[in-house]
């Protein structure tokens, strides 16, 4: 109930991870985002069957309400079972409320075949609007769609992937990541324990994938916690710097490398631009996986339909420009710089680019055309490259495979003086 009000209503929460049991994490992991996907859905089936509509904080006892109906409308839970629980939470914030609880839940299980065929809402009004600056009407049902689901879960191994995807039973997407459908407990997933595989959404595997010959390459990444493309990187033999600012992320990046036995040249704690401002190095590749309103991980965090406004966009687009800015000068002649955003809006991604050409006519758009895979996965992923020559994932592509995640992503040339 904590962590489920927590994020609804914008806090950070990491609770999940100190829930010890494997089992009882994965449940109260898929009840809570279940919710969260359902919220609109959820409000306006309940406002049918209380007399007063549903205020925009919710009480305890509503918020008992919306995921005992979770419960009962979504998950296996026997409508006793899941009544009687949430009434007894309810009692335990306050005793009177338990009437209250108790005769909605109720509603809901007399109704439950009419309200689940209901029409499925999962963006708020103010999440659309946000996204109607970059997108139509169209598009935004469809991200709205692909999103509605429980995502897959994606991971990169270090060679062989079709073998790998064999083994695990796994789809093989065009990049070579494999999809795994009922993934269950991660770390008792065959490869996991012996350092073969980490997880990494499809998507966000593209960026370091886009890039040639990398091998030997100095390359210096910013922004790099919890390493997936830092993974990438040092498995395709780069010397590679990365700096993170939270220690806390660090700490899990270490952990993630070290299963893997990668040893990358240097992992620095700092801002990445105090970093650059003291460092004097150049650098043949330097990407930046910046922060943003990660909008494109909707799928995998539904609470931020409910919490990202137009000031969250403006706030990491002038951190974002800032890193760009910074950059730019440790970029080696002839060099690559590599900025990536998990949003879906263009203000972090196509505009901010623009905007930085504009300003730095040294550098030019590399076009993304994924050389040093197959043809056939060229093929396949170009309906993921703009004319401008980016990346542009959108959650709906690749909807045959269950969709993937947001995601933008740029190459830059610096040119040879
Ligand atoms: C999108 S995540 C990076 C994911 C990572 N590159 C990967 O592939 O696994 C963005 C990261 O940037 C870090 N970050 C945010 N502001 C930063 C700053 N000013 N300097 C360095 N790192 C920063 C965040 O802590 C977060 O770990």
């Amino acid at each position: 109930m904590r962590i489920y009000q927590k994020l609804l209503s914008g806090n950070f929460s990491n609770e999940f991870d100190s829930i010890i049991d494997s089992q009882e994490k994965a449940f109260c992991k898929r009840l809570v985002l279940t919710a969260l996907r359902k919220h609109q859905f959820l409000r306006s089936a309940i406002n049918n069957y209380t007399s007063k509509s549903l205020p925009q904080k919710l009480s305890f006892s509503h918020l008992c309400i919306f995921l005992g109906a979770t419960e009962i409308l979504f998950f296996s839970t026997p409508e006793y079972a899941a009544v009687n629980s949430y009434v007894a939470f309810a009692k335990k914030d306050n005793k009177f409320s338990g009437g209250f609880v108790n005769a909605i839940l109720r509603k809901i299980c007399q109704n439950k075949d009419t309200i689940k065929q209901q029409q499925n809402i999962f963006f708020p009004k103010s999440f659309r609007q946000l996204l109607q600056k970059d997108y139509t009407k169209t598009q935004i049902d469809n991200i709205e769609s692909a999103c509605t689901q429980e995502p897959p879960l994606d991971i990169t191994v270090k060679n062989n992937a079709e073998e790998w995807a064999k083994k695990l039973e796994g789809q093989l997407m065009p990049n070579g990541s494999i999809r795994l459908f009922s993934a269950g407990n991660i770390p008792d997933i065959l490869g996991y324990e012996q350092g073969q595989w980490w997880v990494q959404d499809f998507s966000s595997s593209l960026a370091i994938q886009s890039l040639n010959n990398i091998k030997d390459k100095k390359v210096l990444e910013l922004c790099a916690a919890p390493g997936g493309k830092t993974a990438q990187l040092t498995n395709e033999g780069a010397k590679v710097t990365s700096v993170e600012i939270s220690p806390a992320r660090i700490k899990t990046m270490q952990q993630n490398l070290q299963r893997l036995n990668f040893e990358p040249e240097k992992i620095i704690c700092e801002d990445a631009i105090a970093f650059l401002q003291t460092d004097s190095s150049v650098y043949d590749i330097i990407t930046i996986d910046a922060p943003c309103s990660a909008t494109g991980t909707l799928r995998r965090h539904p609470e931020i339909v409910h919490t990202r406004t137009t000031k969250d966009i403006a706030q990491n687009q002038t951190i974002q420009k800032n890193m760009l800015e910074t950059a730019a000068s440790h970029v080696a002649d002839g060099g690559t710089l590599l900025y990536s955003v998990c949003s879906l809006s263009k203000a972090e991604g196509e505009e901010q680019i623009r905007f930085f050409l504009k300003n730095h006519q040294n550098f030019k758009i590399l076009p993304i055309t994924f050389s040093k895979l197959s043809k056939k996965s060229q093929d396949e992923l170009k309906i993921l490259t703009t004319e401008e020559g980016f990346i542009r994932c959108l959650p709906y592509h690749f909807a045959q495979f269950g969709g993937i995640d947001g995601f933008f992503v740029a190459q830059l040339q610096k040119e040879i003086l």
